[in-house]
């Protein structure tokens, strides 16, 4: 069984609560989706915890770390540059420091894997292309990236997860009851976000994939830890911690 597990954002108490989650499951391989870094308190713990997992793709805020970021919105383009410093810490090993920026960089950007997919964003555009669930009266737009997946596509990026099926229709985890079991029409999973999430439930969220079912797990974790935390660094704008409190 693989858990799928996206946008962590440097919250490490979402992360170390999904993991004790995954623990507790009957999960052999852990895939993430990119999004390892940016927004969130803890940065350099969160990329020593994702290294040995089977996969993990870059995200666009990990690349923003890396090179010039572009197209980001100020409180998230400081953000980024704070996460920055962090990774360049004059107090750090020099060499844990450098594997880090290695592990980011060598981050694929797509991975496929018999009928399925992974991506960040969509197939389209891996790192940058948000598919929202107001998309499905996008025909033009759905068409196009279905086009580009073979069979089922599990993407992240939006912090808004959910099932989008071939004849556009979008089903919420709560509206499936959490389980969906994929069939024989091309379909996207947006497995949610684990340290951000922005669907109005303020848990961490992941699916697992069991064979052919997914189960959306939300998990909580100690959300006013990471909040305080986020407070105390002024580079990370106070409403970085509140979104988290209300998941938005
Ligand atoms: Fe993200």
């Amino acid at each position: 069984m693989k858990a799928i597990i996206s946008d962590i954002h440097s919250n490490l108490e979402a992360l170390q609560a999904v993991m004790a989650d995954i623990k507790e499951s009957n999960i052999d391989e852990i895939y993430c989706l990119g999004d390892v870094i940016g927004y969130g308190p803890n940065p350099r713990e969160c990329i020593d915890m994702v290294m040995d997992f089977k996969v993990v793709l870059l995200g666009n805020h990990d690349q923003g770390a890396m090179f010039d970021p572009e197209g980001f919105n100020p409180s998230a383009e400081r953000a980024i540059f704070w996460t920055r410093e962090q990774l360049e810490l004059p107090t750090e090993n020099r060499h844990v420091k450098e594997r880090r920026w290695d592990f980011l960089a060598e981050r694929p950007r797509i991975v496929k894997e018999d009928n399925f997919m992974f991506v960040h964003g969509s197939a389209r555009n891996p790192l940058n292309e948000y598919v929202f669930p107001e998309d499905i009266y996008n025909q033009r737009k759905m068409e196009r990236i279905f086009a580009l997946v073979d069979k089922y596509c599990f993407q992240g990026h939006t912090h808004v997860p959910g099932i989008f099926t071939e004849n556009l229709q979008f089903h919420s985890p709560e509206e499936i009851d959490y389980v969906y079991r994929l069939d024989s029409r091309k379909t996207l999973c947006n497995v949610g976000s684990v340290g951000q999430p922005r669907d109005g439930d303020w848990r961490a969220c992941y699916v697992q994939l069991d064979g052919d079912t997914i189960r959306f797990r939300r998990v909580e974790y100690d959300v006013e830890t990471t909040i305080q935390k986020i407070y105390a660094i002024p580079d990370l704008e106070n409403f970085l911690g509140d979104r988290l409190r209300d998941g938005r």
